[in-house]
């Protein structure tokens, strides 16, 4: 009678310490994987692990995508897999993201320093350096650099995710979510739109949800706020407001931009914007000193200035997160390798990016991921004047119009701390809009503490905190 309950309980624990055991064995086939960081320059000492290196994207192995994966501060094996992508198009998600949005450490001299607000607090993190020829991304033939448009990296990126679960067949079923921002307002849809094609075949990728900061979704309506934005912030004047949304508005001047066919009168329009608005203003956070985000401006694309106006107003000498990715020891450590170029840049120099793809709408294609069940979060820095967060809020009003979703939450703030976070508002449980008050394009980098509460919520669908 006495020895039954501790003979079974004997028996569960042998059992429990085998399931432990074979649990060990599935999930940490880490140990010894050849993609394994040891541990990276400078890197303090930490309790999670890293791994970075290639994929191979193409049959003829010509084209390699460069990742760098940190998996969650804590249990693991209970967060979701999340991958967050950069836009440009052709800015690095491990210079721009991992290393001064929402990765584990960031650059300062030889050191890393920890980011407390690191996403991986939430979840295994995938940052991805795409298309071919970004970063340590590459290429054995250059011709795979040319005419790269939003099909071809929506492709790869598809393959490179199929070939990754090869690597770490942990995280196979695992549920994913895609992250990023920027012209990943493109990658991230269309990408999104593949998977969810290819599961009607075979159900690969359990994707649980998309989340778009400051996201190029419909180039004219984006586009087109930055004039309003400048205004009311006071970057420019009633006259020149009047002229920049009657004489020429911003969607055709980078249009014209794009076909090289600048008119007299858009130049002359965009000269006065310019000399307004002066260079000595981060257009990427309107408050921001200029030194410290003109390295982050992951677009020099989404911002074309004439010529008068040198992109290159770089102030800082030193970019940190350059030079750290451009030591030896520090590629060494992550297996990386520099293939074609002389040296890792923030935004490639080789990729020839068919630009005029940015004219793609892709809330068309955000509408039919919301058919098909994927929940969507639209969110926006409301210091960006390149990616202003009125076009966002207005493109994803109209999409939960045509779509007849009800308003779940109205438009109401949200809280971190004791603070207000920013504004948000929810459709039908499934597309949500919010703004973070006071972050930069970079959300992250400039409002770290709001964006990782942001982050909390979306993954656990959740609307963001109505109290504090
Ligand atoms: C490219 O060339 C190098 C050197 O010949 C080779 O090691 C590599 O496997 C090739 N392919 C890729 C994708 O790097
Ligand atoms: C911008 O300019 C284009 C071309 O002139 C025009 O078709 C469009 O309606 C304008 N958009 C706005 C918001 O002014």
């Amino acid at each position: 009678m006495h020895s039954s309950p501790w003979k079974a309980m004997a028996i569960a624990v042998v059992f429990l310490q085998l399931l432990r055991f074979s649990m060990e064995v599935e999930l940490e086939p880490s140990l010894g994987h050849s993609d394994k960081i040891v541990r990276l320059p400078g890197q303090p000492k930490v309790g999670f692990q890293q791994f970075s290196g290639y994929v191979t994207v193409d049959n003829r192995k010509h084209k390699a995508l460069f990742y760098y994966f940190v998996e969650a501060e804590t249990d693991p094996a209970s967060k979701p897999l999340v991958l967050w992508l950069n836009g440009g198009p052709g800015c690095s998600s491990l210079g721009v993201g991992a290393f001064s949005e929402n990765g584990p450490f960031r650059p300062n001299g030889e050191v890393l320093v920890r980011n407390y607000y690191s996403w991986n607090r939430e979840a295994n993190m995938l940052y991805l350096e795409t298309p071919i020829g970004v970063g340590f991304s590459y290429s054995n033939s250059s011709s795979s650099y040319e005419a790269v448009g939003d099909e071809i990296t929506a492709r790869d990126n598809l393959v490179f995710l199929q070939r990754w679960y090869n690597k770490f067949p942990h995280y196979r079923h695992r549920d994913l979510f895609i992250t990023g921002e920027s012209y990943a307002g493109h990658y991230i849809p269309q990408l999104a739109k593949l998977m969810v094609e290819f599961n009607k075949k075979q159900n690969v990728f359990n994707l649980k949800g998309i989340a778009l900061g400051n996201p190029v979704l419909e180039f004219a309506t984006d586009f087109n706020s930055r004039a309003e934005y400048f205004w009311s912030h006071g970057l420019i004047s009633d006259s020149t407001y009047r002229i920049f949304t009657s004489v020429c508005n911003y969607s055709r001047y980078v249009s014209e931009y794009y076909r090289d066919s600048v008119s007299s009168s858009c130049l002359r329009v965009m000269n006065q914007v310019s000399q307004e608005t002066s260079k000595f203003v981060d257009k990427y956070d309107v408050t921001l000193d200029v030194c410290i985000s003109s390295v982050l401006s992951q677009s020099k694309v989404l911002n074309p200035q004439p010529q008068q106006v040198s992109e290159r107003i770089d102030v800082c000498v030193e970019d940190k997160i350059v030079n750290y990715l451009n030591r030896k020891d520090v590629q060494k450590a992550l297996h990386a390798r520099l293939v074609g170029v002389r040296r890792w840049d923030v935004c490639s120099n080789i990729l020839d990016y068919q630009l005029l793809n940015l004219e793609i709408p892709t809330i068309t294609i955000v509408g039919s991921l919301i058919k098909a069940g994927i929940p969507v979060l639209v969110y926006s820095g409301d210091q960006d004047s390149v990616i202003p967060l009125t076009g966002s809020r207005t493109l994803v009003a109209k999409l939960a119009k045509k779509l007849e979703l009800e308003t779940t939450v109205p438009y109401r703030v949200w809280f971190q701390g004791k603070q207000v976070g920013g504004w948000t508002q929810v459709y039908g449980n499934i597309l949500s809009f919010a703004t973070i008050r006071g972050a930069s394009h970079e959300a992250p980098f400039s409002q770290p503490e709001r964006s990782l509460m942001l982050f909390k919520s979306f993954l656990e669908g959740k609307p963001l905190p109505e109290i504090f």
